[in-house]
């Protein structure tokens, strides 16, 4: 199979690439991505110099990329902008991006014939878990910032474009990833970095806002199972089942490294701050997917990656991230 990645430098794009050429040495993988501020090549260090993986710095939202996609057959779109808090002080690339960029992928798509068109989306779009219940696929769109606003806009592209043109879309809606290589803004590499550095941790509100964490594995072995088993033109969720409230987290990060509780500093909610996100993802256990990796286990593995890897967060937390922190804080 011969396979377009977008946003492969980032988080979990990149941890996708290293897995599917680890499970499937002879697929061949292109990755497509502008190198933004999250985009990291070093993510990649591992397969660079594999025959059957190329990079090209190229952004989604290009029209005149088309022939970049010759003879692939699938399309898997990660390219976003993907942070929740920058959405919501700067939201105009969150727009061009994950909407005019997914809108540009699925015209390349229908116009070169592309056999399946897997958009990444996110559990966010359905908004809140207030009531208690979890949401299914058929759960009404109800989102609450830029970020899932522009990622549901997608979202009904794909669909459109698979009744319309019956272009072989399937989204993938997952909840909270974690694991190595996430970018120092995000809730738990942010915590454990700062708490390595004996840096305040800014916990929002009350810390009792809720996500389920899914371990960034997890979610790659549920991608590759809808990537070879998935129905065109429906949506699948993923859900970790491991629902935890941020202060437990919080807590959690500041015992493993015997740090005091008194790091965590409560600070102003985020702005319409989702309090709980919650899906049910009996569709994809359909397909013999089921996620492994208990939270505490892959926390334990997480934090040990950023005490093992601190060139990594540090060159990034010096740089851009710190004009992006001190905006943040008003610092
Ligand atoms: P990330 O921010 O770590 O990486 C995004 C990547 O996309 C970067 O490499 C960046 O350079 C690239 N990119 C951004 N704009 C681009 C453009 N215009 N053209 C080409 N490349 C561009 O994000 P992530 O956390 O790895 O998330 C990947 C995808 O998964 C996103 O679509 C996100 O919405 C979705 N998602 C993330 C999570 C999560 O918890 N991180 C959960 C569910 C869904
Ligand atoms: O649910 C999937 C989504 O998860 C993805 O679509 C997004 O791309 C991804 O960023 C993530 O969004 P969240 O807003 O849930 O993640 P974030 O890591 O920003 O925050 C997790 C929780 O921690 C949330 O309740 C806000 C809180 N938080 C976050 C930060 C950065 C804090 O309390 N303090 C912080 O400094």
């Amino acid at each position: 199979m011969k396979i377009v990645v977008t946003g492969g430098a980032g988080f979990i794009g990149s941890h996708f690439i290293k897995y599917l050429l680890k499970e499937y040495p002879d697929y061949k993988v292109l990755n497509i991505d502008k190198l933004t501020y999250a985009g990291n090549l070093e993510n990649l260090k591992e397969v660079e110099k594999n025959p059957n993986y190329k990079f090209l710095k190229v952004d989604i939202c290009n029209r005149d990329m088309e022939d970049v996609v010759d003879g692939y057959d699938v399309i898997i779109n990660f390219a976003a902008e993907s942070h929740v808090d920058r959405s919501i002080q700067e939201p105009e690339a969150f727009l061009k991006t994950d909407i005019m960029g997914t809108f540009n992928l699925l015209e390349i798509s229908r116009k070169k014939g592309i056999h399946r068109y897997i958009q990444i989306s996110t559990d966010e779009v359905y908004g809140s878990a207030d009531e208690g219940y979890p949401f299914s696929e058929e759960s009404p769109l109800n989102p609450s910032s830029p970020y899932s606003a522009s990622k549901a806009s997608a979202d009904l592209l794909v669909l459109s474009y698979y009744k319309t043109y019956k272009t072989p879309g399937i989204i993938i809606r997952s909840t909270n990833n974690y694991g190595p290589n996430q970018y120092p803004e995000k809730f738990i590499p942010l915590f454990i970095t700062n708490a390595i550095e004996d840096k305040p941790l800014p916990l929002y509100g009350d810390g009792k806002n809720i996500r389920d964490w899914l371990f960034v594995r997890d979610n790659c072995r549920a991608i590759d199972i809808i990537l070879h088993k998935g129905k065109t033109g429906i949506i699948y969720n993923v859900a970790a089942e491991q629902e935890r409230e941020n202060i437990f987290i919080a807590r959690k990060i500041l015992e493993y490294l015997g740090k005091p509780e008194s790091l965590i500093k409560f600070v102003p909610d985020r702005p319409g701050h989702d309090r709980r996100y919650s899906i049910s993802c009996e569709r994809i256990k359909e397909l013999g997917w089921e996620p492994e990796v208990p939270f505490e286990e892959g926390l334990r593995i997480t934090i040990e990656w950023y005490k093992n890897n601190e060139m990594w967060w540090k060159k990034i937390k010096s740089g851009e991230f710190l004009e992006y922190y001190r905006r943040q804080y008003k610092l």
